[in-house]
């Protein structure tokens, strides 16, 4: 399992001053051009969510990156994939919230029907910055009554603090840096 971890965190490289002067950007383009690796990431995902809860309804997954990690997982527990996306994309009623982002703002909507209450939902990024997107999908996920075992990342960029701005909600990430 260290060495799983070790072979996804080579495959995340660092871009300086993208998209905007004073970001380091984490790009995980390297991750998925590695099948070896990416299949070492989901091996760390699917054991860390058997190992946590004993029933997952399903795997919500964020606009855009989200979307590469949730369905593959997904298949793996068996389980079904609900999308999130960026505003405008999904059909019929929708549940919507706009929030701030490291460098922008943006708003996320998920249809109405997506989920029933109380069932039970991990939500997946690629990334947790400073939050603002996560706590977007927690409450738009809370409109619909689901429970939120967990927010579920591969990167949390620590010194933005994000994991403090998830309203008691667990977080769980693979990979750390400051
Ligand atoms: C990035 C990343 C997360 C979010 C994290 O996505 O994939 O979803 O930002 O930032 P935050 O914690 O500060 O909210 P982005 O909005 O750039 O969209 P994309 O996935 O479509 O590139
Ligand atoms: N890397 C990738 N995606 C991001 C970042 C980052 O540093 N910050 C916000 N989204």
């Amino acid at each position: 399992s260290e060495e799983r971890l070790r072979r996804v965190r080579e495959r995340v490289r660092p871009f300086a001053d993208f998209p905007v002067p004073g970001v380091l950007f984490r790009d995980i383009s390297p991750l998925l051009k590695d099948p070896a690796a990416f299949r070492a990431l989901l091996d760390l995902l699917e054991a860390h969510l058997r190992a946590s809860f004993p029933h997952i309804d399903f795997i919500a997954g964020l606009d855009s990156r989200g979307f590469l990690i949730g369905p593959p997982l997904a298949q793996r527990l068996g389980i079904g994939f609900v999308l999130i996306r960026k505003k405008g994309k999904l059909p019929g009623p929708t549940e919507s919230i706009s929030y701030a982002l490291e460098y922008g703002k943006a708003e996320l909507e998920i249809q109405s029907d997506a989920v029933e209450p109380g069932q039970k939902v991990v939500i997946v990024d690629d990334l947790l910055a400073t939050g603002g997107t996560m706590r977007a999908a927690c409450e738009l996920l809370g409109r619909l009554k689901a429970e939120i075992l967990e927010c579920l990342v591969v990167i949390e960029l620590r010194s933005l603090k994000g994991a403090e701005k998830l309203p008691s909600v667990p977080l769980h990430s693979l990979l750390q840096y400051d």
